[in-house]
C-alpha cells in the first residue's frame, strides 16, 4: 500500500473508484510503471508530496492511495475556478516591504512612486516581509508567474495586469545535447510568453504596479521586445503608452506597439539615444519613465524565471545557466529570486554558474569582465543582429559583475555570425525557431564547451529571451 496525499481532478476522479467514505481511491494500472510522473500522467493526478525512493511499482496492479479532498490540481490551460483562490479583502497577499537602494543602501517606501535611488541614483531593489509560504501548496496556483504572488509587488489583487505570462515550458533538449556531446540540456523557452518574449514578465509586473500607484502615461527606450510588451500591458490597463526605439529595429516590433495604441517615436542612434529623449520629456510630458532598473519592479516579473526553473526541476537548480544579457535585468532578477526561495526554505544554498552571452559588437560586460572591473565602460559604435543585447552599458552593469563573481560564473562574447549558426542549429534540431539573442546562447555554449569552461556531463539550463518569427527580416534563411 503506499501513503501518498493526492491531489485529485474531482472530474477525473468520478471516474476513478473513488471512496469517499474510507478517503481512499483505488488505482488500477493499466501498464507497467515504476515512476511517480507516469502515474500521475495516467491517471492526470498531481501528488501533493512526493516520497519517490518509496514508490516502486514494477507491474499492473492495484495500488490504494489515500487522497486528501481539498487538494485539487491545475494543469496548464485550466480555467482557474475563484473558489480555488481563497482571497482576503482586508489583507494584501504581496509580503512586499520596502525598496533599498543596491548601491548606498538607502530605504525608499513602496507606497510612493519611485524610480531610481534619491541620494545616489542607483537602481532600487524591492524587498519582501516573508512568511510562511508553503511551495508544495504551489499545485493550486494558475499557470501563470502570478503564482509566486506573495513574492510579487502588488497588493490588490484587482491591479494585477496578466496576459497569461510566465509558467513556460523548460524543454530537454536531447537532439542538441547529443549533437553538443552533452548529458542534460535545457531550454526554458521564454517566446511562448504573451509578445513573443520574457519581456512580458517584467511588464506586466511593471504595469500593474503603475496601475495600482495611480500612474496614467508611461514612457519606455526600448530595443524592441520591451516596447510591444509594455504596449501590449499598457492597452489592458488603459495607460497611455509612450515608446522611443532605434529607427533600424526591424519591422515586426515598431508594428506591435501602433498596433497596440502605444505612441511611437523612431530615433536615430541606440537604447541610450532613446533613454535619453525619454529623459528630457518625462517632467514637462508628466510620463513615469519605465526603463529598466529605472523603474524597480520590472525585475520583480522577470525574477520569475528563477522560481519557475526551480519549481520545474524539484527544487533542484542546475549546475550552469546561461543568459543572452543586454541590460541584465533577468540575470539580476533570477540571482535574487535564487536568494528568495533560500529564504523561503524552498531550496538549498546549491547555485549554478550564471553565464552571460553578450554579442561581439557590444559586449561591455564581457569587456569589463575581463578586465576584473565591477563597472563597464561605454562602448561606442554597437552593432549586432541581436537588438536585445545592444545595450552600450548597462545601468545594472555593477549588479550583473557581481553575479558573475558570486556564482564564480563568466562572461562570453560571439559573433553575429556564430548566433546565426546557433539559431539554424537549435531550429533544424530542436524545432524550435529562437530569437537571435536565443542563438547566441547556443554559440556561447559552444564556446565554452571547447574552453572546458563547461563540462559535458553538468545539468545547463539555456533562457531563449524571445521568438525568432519576430525577427526573420534581419536574419533571412541563407540556403
Ligand atoms: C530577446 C531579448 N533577449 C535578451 C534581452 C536582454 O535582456 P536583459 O535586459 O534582461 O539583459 C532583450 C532585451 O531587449 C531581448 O529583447
Ligand atoms: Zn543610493
Amino acid at each position: 500500500m503506499l501513503n501518498f496525499r493526492l491531489q485529485v481532478f474531482k472530474s477525473v476522479a468520478k471516474n476513478l473508484n473513488f471512496n469517499k467514505a474510507s478517503s481512499e481511491l483505488l488505482v488500477t494500472l493499466p501498464t507497467v510503471t515504476n515512476h511517480i510522473s507516469d502515474l500521475e500522467r495516467l491517471f492526470n493526478l498531481r501528488l501533493f508530496e512526493r516520497f519517490e525512493n518509496q514508490l516502486s511499482l514494477t507491474r499492473p496492479g492495484k495500488v490504494l492511495l489515500n487522497y486528501t479532498e481539498k487538494y485539487f490540481s491545475l494543469l496548464r490551460g485550466d480555467i482557474v475556478p475563484p473558489s480555488l483562490l481563497p482571497r482576503s479583502k482586508s489583507q494584501s497577499k504581496s509580503y512586499l516591504h520596502h525598496l533599498v537602494c543596491s548601491s548606498c543602501g538607502k530605504v525608499h517606501p513602496i507606497k510612493k512612486i519611485n524610480q531610481t535611488c534619491l541620494s545616489c541614483n542607483k537602481p532600487l531593489i524591492t524587498e519582501y516581509s516573508i512568511q510562511h509560504f508553503d511551495k508544495y501548496g504551489l499545485f493550486l496556483r494558475p499557470s501563470t508567474m502570478w503564482r509566486y504572488r506573495e513574492m510579487l509587488p502588488v497588493m490588490e489583487d484587482e491591479n494585477i495586469v496578466s496576459l497569461g505570462e510566465g509558467m513556460t515550458p523548460l524543454l530537454q533538449v536531447d537532439n542538441l545535447a547529443q549533437t553538443l556531446g552533452l548529458d542534460k540540456l535545457l531550454i526554458k523557452d521564454e517566446s511562448l510568453n504573451p509578445t513573443g518574449s520574457f519581456k512580458a514578465r517584467g511588464l506586466s509586473a511593471a504595469v500593474s504596479k503603475a496601475k495600482e500607484l495611480g500612474i496614467t502615461k508611461c514612457a519606455i527606450p526600448t530595443a524592441g521586445n520591451a516596447g510591444g510588451a509594455l504596449s501590449a500591458y499598457c492597452a489592458k490597463a488603459k495607460i497611455e503608452a509612450h515608446v522611443f526605439m532605434p529607427r533600424d529595429t526591424p519591422e515586426v516590433f515598431k508594428q506591435e506597439c501602433l498596433y497596440h495604441g502605444a505612441k511611437l517615436t523612431l530615433v536615430e542612434g541606440n537604447i541610450n539615444h532613446c533613454g535619453k529623449l525619454v529623459e528630457e520629456k518625462l517632467t514637462e510630458e508628466g510620463w513615469f519613465n519605465m526603463s529598466t532598473l529605472k523603474e524597480p519592479y520590472r525585475i520583480e516579473g522577470k525574477k520569475t524565471m528563477g522560481y519557475e526553473i526551480a519549481e520545474q526541476l524539484d527544487w533542484v537548480l542546475p549546475d550552469v545557466l546561461i543568459y543572452p544579457t543586454g541590460g541584465g535585468t533577468g540575470l539580476i532578477g533570477i540571482w535574487k529570486a535564487f536568494e528568495e526561495m533560500e529564504n523561503l526554505g524552498w531550496i538549498g544554498a546549491k547555485r549554478p554558474r550564471m553565464i552571460a552571452v553578450q554579442a561581439q559588437g557590444c559586449a561591455p560586460i564581457v569587456n569589463a569582465y575581463q578586465q576584473g572591473l565591477n563597472s563597464s565602460t561605454n562602448i561606442q559604435d554597437p552593432h549586432t543582429i541581436a537588438n536585445g543585447l545592444l545595450v552600450p552599458k548597462p545601468l545594472g552593469d555593477f549588479l550583473i559583475l557581481d553575479v558573475l563573481q558570486q556564482s564564480n560564473g563568466i562572461a562570453v562574447a560571439v559573433t553575429d555570425q556564430e548566433i546565426l549558426s546557433g539559431v539554424k542549429l537549435l531550429a533544424s534540431k530542436e524545432g524550435m525557431l529562437v530569437a537571435p539573442e536565443g542563438g547566441a546562447l547556443i554559440a556561447g555554449l559552444q564556446k565554452l564547451l571547447s574552453d572546458s569552461a563547461i563540462h559535458p556531463h553538468e545539468k545547463i539550463v539555456l533562457i531563449n529571451t524571445g521568438h525568432g518569427h519576430k525577427y526573420l527580416e534581419v536574419m533571412p534563411h541563407s540556403g
